[in-house]
């Protein structure tokens, strides 16, 4: 979870970034575009694999615990040894199959067994009322799966562009246009994941314990609608402001650091000379030579005089 955090902050980041080294608009802001790209590529180039990696994890302690879950997840229903992966199927809950199937031999085993003959356990295991909604669990996982695979991809190309010293070259339009498509896939990615885990989790509250209709609290169906329309409102408003602000800041692009006007400003540094050179001032016009360098006598140094 925290990698996945990490991950879709790195591709915000790098998408801004690549859209300030190609946008005619932000040219003054290439800079910062440069150093945005460049932190967020090697976050893709390390991170991203490592989320593959911890994603099987995350898979092979479920099998352990929610077997029910991965069944839903892989859409098989039947006990299978050597289980197939399935890139593209229509879960068919109400007769137990799926439609349209696609999918590669031996690989579902594979990864959930290690192993090319290891059995999975296949829906049919659970009474139907003990399974979950397998279409949602089993299209949530493939658009997480999927959107982990192209931050992969897009660690590659950025190692690739990385060699041949192009990342920054605003040349590289197809390489900064695949930032900038991946700028939100992170967010939901974050969202199918819970998808997954919330929904893989039905019937049940505390798996094979509580289930979700025991669990429910006695209230009136119109008391938790009115909650419920309470928080969808109140969500759609503060995100609707936040992503406006956040739209806003990024269209306007980054401020060059300026002096703040207070006289203040030099009291918080250490002595006004670092303080100057901090802000880029080399060229003090009100200070004499010796007043530069005498610490500001109310500054806390951490013993540096
Ligand atoms: C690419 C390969 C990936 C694999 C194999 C993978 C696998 C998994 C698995 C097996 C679960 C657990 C479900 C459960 O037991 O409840 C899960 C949950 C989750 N995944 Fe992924 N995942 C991958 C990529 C990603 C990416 C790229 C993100 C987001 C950027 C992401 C975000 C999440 C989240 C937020 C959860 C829910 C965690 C929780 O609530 O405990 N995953 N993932």
């Amino acid at each position: 979870m925290m990698t996945a955090a990490f991950l879709t902050t790195a591709f915000v980041i790098g998408g801004v970034g690549a859209y300030y080294i190609q946008s005619k608009k932000h040219t003054e802001h290439r800079q910062h575009g440069r150093v945005m790209l460049g932190m967020a590529m090697i976050m893709a180039i390390f991170v991203a694999p490592a989320q593959v990696l911890i994603g099987d994890e995350h898979g092979l302690n479920t099998l352990e615990h929610q077997p029910a879950k991965v069944a839903a997840m892989e859409g098989i229903w039947e006990d299978e040894r050597g289980a197939a992966l399935r890139l593209f199927a229509i879960p068919d809950q109400e007769n137990q199959t799926n439609k349209y199937e696609i999918s590669i031999p031996y690989v579902s085993g594979l990864i959930l067994t290690h192993s090319l003959d290891g059995e999975v356990k296949g829906l049919k295991n659970w009474a139907p009322e003990d399974q979950p909604p397998v279409m949602i669990v089993f299209w949530a996982f493939r658009i997480m799966v999927g959107i982990g695979m192209l931050m992969v991809l897009v660690g590659l190309f950025s190692l690739y562009k990385y060699f041949k010293k192009q990342q920054y070259n605003p040349e590289s339009v197809w390489f900064h246009r695949a930032w900038m498509m991946m700028t939100p896939l992170g967010f939901i990615a974050l969202l199918a994941g819970w998808f997954v885990t919330e929904t893989g989790r039905q019937p049940w509250t505390v798996y094979g314990v509580i289930r979700t209709a025991e669990s429910m609290s006695p209230l009136a169906a119109q008391q938790v609608a009115t909650t419920l329309i309470g928080f969808i409102v109140l969500y759609i408003f503060v995100f609707g402001a936040g992503s406006f602000y956040i739209l806003r800041l990024i269209a306007q692009g980054p401020k060059p650091y300026e002096d703040p006007a207070d006289d203040n400003f030099y009291e918080h540094s250490v002595t006004e000379s670092q303080g100057r050179a901090l802000s880029g001032d080399s060229n003090p016009a009100k200070s004499t030579e010796e007043d530069i360098d005498t610490p500001a006598n109310d500054v806390d140094d951490g013993g540096l005089r």
